[in-house]
């Protein structure tokens, strides 16, 4: 949604209204956990941290998965990677996270089997392009070990389902890395959603808008102005950063990569990759079918293709969906690499009101205008009025603008459950789910009978459907209409393979 500073502020203060009135119990035992992830999430202590070992030290493995994780339930022993520069910067982690001394002691395996024969390694994590998850999760379990791996689950529904059977046979658990099943953002809006007060859903609008086109030295689109990117440092497009030099030296080859290139900016083609909608769009959806109660979509129809960039890459560059929910609720979702506009998030639309969850960080609510009301939804501050008699809870609009004992209660706790320090800074951060999910997956290790993680395989394989299932509808340019057979893991039912050919300024 495009608001103002001021509708942003009506909107995050109505939030907070509505949580204070309709979850006080839950916010003021928020306020009183010893630690608010196990209070969200239902975990508890471990007395022994889990031993893993990590493949893959690159932006996900280093800055989400070793930085975000809590020592005293996940300890790295070990890690494997086959670029020079990730391998460095691996052990650059573990040092930020350990202190240089014991940063040093987490062992490098050169061979990926190395690391899965150590008996001391009980858990992998894979943090590796979206092709190789399903092998390096199948092996890992083989060897008898608990598996987390990044999302997209894997490349394809059927290597999905392999992984989720690989579960069954060894018993050991298979997390995936939706982190937004462990953010207490998305928890708490949930709750918000989840009392009724939006009214009848109808409608859900989800998105992830960025402007890739400002580039530094800009190989694809000369005519395009050019603009520093800090982020990249030297390419304004994340999927498409500059090879380091020594990583050029890597036989990629050996590792199933056509070269260094491929390797690096494996985001970008079909055989490595899923496009946009296995790395942003599977983020949106999976939160979306958390609003939804986890429903599995009737039919979508996608459309989108390569409009922008000019280069070899095989990937969409824009990509639009929208997918019939059973009750008659109906998802949007765009993905665009060309403008920015309203960032990232979901936008639940009911008859009642609107929650709105923006970039991870904001969540508003908003009140629908009543028959004679002249106000604007985005300019009303509302108050809650529930029903004792167990009905639901109705918005009501109010000219005061005084944030009430409850709001005052529910931003206090917000704030104690939302953000986090991580190891090694000083300032607080969003908890985007990271740190949660990795001690939540411990906790499930030494607790296997007590405990289950939320995004199990089989979670996750939903989601993969309905990611996958948009390429296939986009590039066939046609309607998908979902089948039951595609979740069941016993069922080599699946959509079909997307051809490769991306759909080219169609
Ligand atoms: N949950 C999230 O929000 C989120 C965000 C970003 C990325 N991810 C996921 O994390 C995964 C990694 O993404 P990234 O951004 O870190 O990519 P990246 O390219 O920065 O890192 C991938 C790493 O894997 C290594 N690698 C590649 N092939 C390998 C092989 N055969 N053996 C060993 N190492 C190998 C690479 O050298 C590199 O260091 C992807 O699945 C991605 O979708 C998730």
């Amino acid at each position: 949604m495009n608001l103002d500073s001021k509708q942003t502020e009506i909107g995050k203060q109505n939030f907070l209204t509505a949580l204070g009135s309709l979850q006080g119990d839950f916010l003021r035992g928020a306020l009183t956990a010893p630690a608010v992830g196990p209070y969200f999430f239902e975990y508890g202590t471990i007395d022994k941290p889990v031993k893993a070992g990590i493949v893959g030290t690159g932006n996900e493995g280093c800055q989400a998965m070793i930085e975000q994780s809590s020592p005293a339930y996940l300890e790295f022993i070990g890690y494997h990677d086959i670029r020079p520069s990730q391998i460095a910067r691996g052990r650059r982690t573990f040092q930020k996270i350990y202190g240089t001394e014991e940063g040093d002691k987490v062992k490098f395996h050169e061979k990926w089997e190395d690391m899965l024969a150590d008996k001391d390694i009980e858990a992998i994590v894979i943090a590796t392009p979206l092709w190789t998850h399903k092998k390096f999760a199948i092996e890992a379990m083989e060897a008898g070990k608990h598996v987390l791996c990044e999302k997209l689950m894997a490349h394809s529904i059927a290597e999905c389902k392999e992984m989720v059977r690989t579960s069954e046979k060894t018993g050991k658990i298979l997390s995936i890395g939706h982190q937004r099943h462990y953010s207490p953002l998305y928890q708490l809006a949930l709750k918000v959603v989840e009392s009724g007060v939006l009214g009848d859903i109808r409608h859900v609008r989800a998105l992830w808008h960025r402007n890739n086109t400002w580039t530094l030295s800009n190989p694809h689109r000369p005519d395009q102005p050019t603009m520093a990117a800090p982020d990249f440092g030297v390419s304004g497009d994340s999927w498409c950063p500059i090879v380091p030099t020594e990583d050029n030296s890597v036989n990629a080859s050996a590792f199933g990569y056509k070269s260094p290139e491929e390797l690096v900016r494996w985001r970008l083609y079909d055989r490595t990759g899923g496009g946009l909608m296995a790395e942003l769009g599977s983020h949106q959806l999976d939160a979306c079918s958390l609003f939804l109660g986890k429903v599995h979509p009737l039919r979508l129809l996608a459309t989108g293709g390569k409009f922008f960039f000019e280069d070899n890459r095989e990937c969409e560059d824009h990509v639009y969906c929208m997918y019939q929910m059973p009750g008659g609720v109906t998802l949007t979702y765009s993905t665009i690499n060309t403008n920015t506009q309203e960032g990232y998030g979901e936008v639940v639309m009911g008859t009642r009101g609107t929650l709105c969850v923006m970039n991870e960080r904001d969540v508003m609510l908003f009140k629908e205008r009543e028959p004679g009301d002249t106000t604007i939804p985005e300019e009303t501050y509302i108050t809650v009025v529930t029903d004792p008699k167990g009905g639901k809870p109705v918005l009501k609009s109010t000219t005061s603008t005084a944030l009430t004992a409850e709001a005052g209660l529910a931003k206090t706790a917000y704030e104690r459950s939302v953000y986090f320090v991580p190891k090694g800074a000083t300032a607080p951060t969003v908890n985007r789910g990271y740190f949660t999910e990795i001690e939540a997956f411990a906790f499930a290790i030494r607790n296997p009978d007590s405990y289950k993680v939320r995004c199990t395989g089989q979670v996750a394989l939903a989601d993969a459907v309905m990611a996958l299932s948009a390429n296939v509808s986009m590039r066939s340019k046609r309607p998908i209409e979902f089948k039951d057979s595609w979740y069941d893991p016993a069922s080599e039912d699946a959509p079909e393979t997307a051809p490769a050919s991306v759909v080219k300024n169609a």
